[in-house]
């Protein structure tokens, strides 16, 4: 089971054990000197474990962080509810994990509402910005803490959150910041259902109407061969079919830029859906190829 630090001078002095502690055993470039972060807000469920697992195959030392930050959530949104389960996550990170890293919210910002913020630009105002204003402000100003505080070699997210991966990837870029970054496919529900730690606010009509969400995506790929404008109609065509369901967007993104693809576009793509089913939002997405 890992080991819970709650402050950032004891989760440092951890480190820079460890560290210590390989560098003595082999060169620095060793697996086992490295240091892996996983960002997480909790409520652990097996993609975050897929996540886990993947930094523990990097090798070296995993920290995973549990920290439901403030700062992405809007007024109206659910920091208040967002389920706090820290006994059964460092349960079920079981040997994926070294430390847990669960600080409070006056560990991580002493002063309130920390004054300086990482802007996420352009991007982070389409989609999901949006919808959730200043979200991915928060997100990126808290995740570039969090490498601040672990200096990890690599970071590891979920494809799950793809404006997310993109946004943190720009800002590593922009930034300079010396980490790398590396994405797990979204992991689903044998029925097709992205894991979400959300999922569990749905009630069991709410569980089969997000469906949609995932159906929606695979009518959007089974109908590329037709180009975005046809890719797209197809899946929102599916959406409207489900009352229950209320589209926020559908939208297909060039994979590199993260803005709309162009009609025309060929190649990479990345569909991209949210949703509303009853009182909770679900997201997902998926990668397809426009012939
Ligand atoms: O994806 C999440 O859970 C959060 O956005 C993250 C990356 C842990 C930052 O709070």
């Amino acid at each position: 089971m890992p080991e819970v630090v709650t402050t950032i001078a004891e989760l440092r002095a951890r480190i820079r054990d460890a560290r210590r502690a390989a560098a003595l055993e082999g060169p620095a470039d060793a697996p086992a000197g490295r240091v892996v972060l996983v960002p997480t807000m909790g409520a652990l469920h097996n993609g975050h474990l897929s996540l886990a697992s993947r930094a523990r195959d990097l090798g070296g030392l995993v920290v995973v962080s549990i920290f439901v930050n403030p700062l992405q959530f809007g007024p109206n949104e659910d920091l208040d509810r967002y389920p706090r389960t820290l006994d059964a996550d460092v349960e079920a990170l079981g040997d994926l994990a070294d430390l847990v890293f669960a600080p409070t919210a006056a560990e991580m910002y002493p002063r309130g509402a920390s004054s300086t913020r990482v802007t996420a630009g352009e991007i982070g105002g389409l989609y999901e910005g949006a919808s959730r204003p200043g979200h991915f402000d928060g997100m990126l100003t808290v995740v570039s803490k969090l490498f601040n505080i672990v200096q990890p070699d690599v970071a590891v997210f979920g494809q799950k959150d793809a404006q997310q991966v993109h946004l943190v990837g720009r800002m590593v870029e922009d930034l300079n910041l010396p980490v790398t970054i590396a994405v797990v496919d979204t992991v689903r529900e044998p029925d097709g259902l992205a894991l979400s730690s959300r999922n569990r606010y749905l009630g069991p009509d709410e569980r089969t109407a997000a469906l949609t969400l995932s159906a929606a995506l695979a009518a959007g790929a089974a109908a590329v061969t037709g180009g975005v404008e046809a890719a797209r109609a197809a899946a929102v065509a599916r959406v409207e079919a489900e009352p229950v369901v209320k589209l926020d967007y559908l939208v297909i993104v060039d994979p590199d830029t993260f803005r709309e693809a162009a009609s025309d576009h060929t190649g990479p793509a990345l569909m991209l859906i949210a949703a509303r089913v009853g009182g909770t939002r679900l997201i997902d997405n998926e990668r397809i190829t426009l012939p």
